[in-house]
Parts: structure tokens; sequence; C-alpha cells
């Protein structure tokens, strides 16, 4: 029989869950902007159903039909949901129906319910190529067990991830729960990278990792690009409240609000942008221009670049919807591409390291 999980399978598996992550960020942002959060206020299923309703007809209390455990209904501005499988009379029986009572948001809209039930099922779509990335990670079992391990992390982690998804509804969009949420996205990103690249090296890279800090250099410019983007979440938390707090107010008037963390995350801009700079620099100096970790760091200080760029629509034109997207989308993009960087440096220095030995 033809083997199935070959390595090549491996490769392009783990590049679709990097990839499907990524894209799952954007449906997130997605999600964000146009505040569908709650469109599907229960998880995993969606007001009770695989496939939820369109019309607020079919949450309407409705005499005569058949409703399945967990099925919801919207009745005096609450959630109600079906104890178990039963058939209506022609009187609403409390003692049929619970009040859900792990939130108190109770609004139907169908675009929103439809855009977070997308989200979902690119969650589950991670879920599925996550499942076979670790499943075809056990052909190095024999060879290389670090790869078998670290595929069977990510998979722990994106379970972390789905029931922290159930969390973030249930506590109605908490903004440290929505923020761990993401963090812990860039988290699973990085160790299915470091799976999947284990045995993917740059020839002739040796002539920048003879440098021993620029490695480390790359390593610092990933931790302050990682906090440059909890800052990032910090700053949309602090929005957050204040919008909480200032409903109606259409305003520029957050940028003040949110002043002491948005200069934070300004600052840090500048050195993550700085270090990129430098990165580039030495690259340009000691690589080809045809080489990964060359074109790499080229992509990632474009990306900050593009990152402060958005940022700044954000603050001055009050937060427009793609920018925003794309703010928070580039944001794991950059990160994915410094991770490949640092793999590549990392499994160089390695291999040098191996062959030297052998040649003593
Ligand atoms: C390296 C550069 C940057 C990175 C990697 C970055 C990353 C991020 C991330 C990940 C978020 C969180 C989005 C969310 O939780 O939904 C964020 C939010 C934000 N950032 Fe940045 N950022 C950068 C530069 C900047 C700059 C220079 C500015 C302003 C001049 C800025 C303004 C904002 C604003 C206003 C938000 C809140 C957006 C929202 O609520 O959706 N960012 N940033």
């Amino acid at each position: 029989m033809k083997k199935v999980f070959t390595e090549v399978f491996f490769r392009k598996i783990g590049l679709l869950t990097v990839a499907s992550i990524l894209f799952l960020i954007f449906v997130g942002g997605l999600v964000r902007i146009t505040g569908s959060g709650m469109g599907c206020p229960d998880w995993p299923k969606c007001f009770g159903y695989y496939i939820p309703p369109t019309d607020i007809s079919e949450l309407t209390w409705t005499p005569q039909k058949e409703y399945k455990k967990g099925q919801m209904i919207i009745k005096d501005e609450r959630l109600w949901e079906a104890k178990q499988k039963f058939t209506t009379t022609q009187q609403f029986d409390t003692a049929n129906w619970a009040v859900y009572t792990k939130h108190d948001y109770a609004l139907f809209n169908p675009t929103h319910t439809y855009i977070e039930w997308v989200n979902r099922m690119v969650s589950v779509l991670v879920g599925i190529f996550m499942v076979l990335t670790v499943l075809s990670s056990f052909q190095f079992w024999k060879t290389k067990k670090s790869i078998v391990f670290l595929s069977i992390a990510s998979f722990f982690l994106t379970l972390f991830q789905a029931w922290l998804g159930a969390k973030v509804v249930e506590s109605n969009l908490d903004g440290l729960k929505i923020s761990v949420h993401m963090l812990a996205a860039f988290a699973v990103v990085g160790l299915v990278m470091i799976a999947v690249f284990k045995k993917h090296t740059a020839v002739g890279v040796e002539r920048i990792n003879n440098l021993k800090w620029f490695r480390a250099a790359v390593y610092c410019t990933i931790v302050l690009t990682l906090l440059q983007i909890f800052y990032g979440t910090q700053v949309r938390e602090a929005i957050d409240h204040w919008r909480d707090a200032n409903a109606n107010n259409t305003s520029l008037a957050w940028v003040n609000a949110v002043d002491y963390v948005l200069a934070s995350h300004k600052a840090l801009s500048v050195f993550v942008m700085a270090a990129m700079l430098v990165l580039f620099a030495i690259a340009h100096n000691r690589l080809e221009k045809t080489n990964a970790v060359y074109k790499y760091i080229a992509v990632g200080m474009v990306l900050t670049a593009v990152q402060i760029a958005l940022g700044s629509v954000n603050v001055f034109f009050n937060m427009p919807a793609i920018s925003q997207v794309l703010h928070v989308t580039l944001a794991g993009t950059l990160v994915a591409s410094q991770f490949y960087v640092a793999i590549l440096l990392y499994n160089n220095h390695k291999e040098v390291k191996k062959s030297s030995k052998k040649n003593k």
C-alpha cells in the first residue's frame, strides 16, 4: 500500500496548518470589527444548532414544533434552552426550558451569527489540519522524536485555544481572555513552524551565523515583537473599556483616554523597526539576495513599516475597519516571518556544529 503520511505530506499539511491559523486570525479580526463575537451565544453549537438559524422565526417559540436538547429560543429578552427533545403544545411550558445563565446576551442578528459561525468553521479546519500534522509526524518517531513532541504540544495548545474560545463567548467577550486567546494563537504558529521546518536549512547562511550575536539579535527581535503584540492587545482592551463607558461617543476622544498604553505601543514599534533595520543591514551586507534568510528579514522589515502605517491610520482616522483587520493579521504574518528566519539560522548552526564534530 502506498504510504500516505510521507515527509512531503507532513511539510505540506504543516504549512497548511500555519496558513490556516493566520487566516483564522484574519477572520477573528472580521468578527471583531463587525461586532459579531456574540453572534453565536453558545459553544460549540450555535443557538443549539450545527447550522445556525437564518431567521428570527426559527428562534421564536412555536406551538407543535419539535425541539432537540440544547436548541434555543429567545423569549422575554432571554435565551431559553430545551432541556430535552420534546414537541411543544399550544402553551409555553417552563418545565421544558431552562434559562441560559452563562451570560445575559439575547439578541439575534443573522449577519453576526453567520460571521461567527464561519469563524468557527475555519477553526474546525485548523483542528483537522492539526490532527493530520500530528498523525503524519509519527513517521519521524525513530529519526527525530522532537518533531513528534512539538506537533503533539501544538495540538494540545490548539485544544486549549478551543476551550478558551468557549470561555471568551461565555464571558461575553472579556478583554483579557481575548488577549490570551490571541497570544496563544501565535504560540501555536511558532510550535508548528519549529516542527515543520525542523529539517530546513538555508544554504550559505554561515556567513551571517559566524556573527554569534546575530542569532541572539533575531531572538531578541522576536521577543520585542511579541511584547509589542501584547501591548497592542492592551490598547484594544483599553479602547473597548472606554467604548463600553462612552457608548454613544463616536469621536476620536478614545485616543486621549488610552494615551498611556498607546504611548508604550508606539514607542515599542520604533524599537521593533530599528531592530529589523539592523538585521536587514547585516543580511544585506553578508548574504546573497536570493537567500531565504535575507528574503524573510526583508519581508519582516516591510511588514513592520506597514504595521506602523496601519497603526497610524487607526489612530488618525478613528479605526477604519480595513486597517484594524489588516493590523492584527499582519502582526501574525510578521511574527511568522521572524520565526522562519530564527528556525533557519538555528538549524544551520546545529548542522555546522554537528559536521565540525564529525570532522574532528
Ligand atoms: C511593529 C509594529 C506594530 C505591531 C506588530 C502591532 C500589533 C498590534 C496588535 C497585535 C494589536 C492587537 C489587535 C487586537 O487585539 O485586535 C494592535 C492594536 C493596535 N495598535 Fe498596533 N502594532 C504596531 C504598531 C502600531 C503603531 C505604530 C500604532 C499607532 C501609531 C498602533 C496602533 C494600534 C491601535 C490603535 C490598536 C488598537 C486596534 C484595535 O482595537 O483593533 N500600532 N497592534
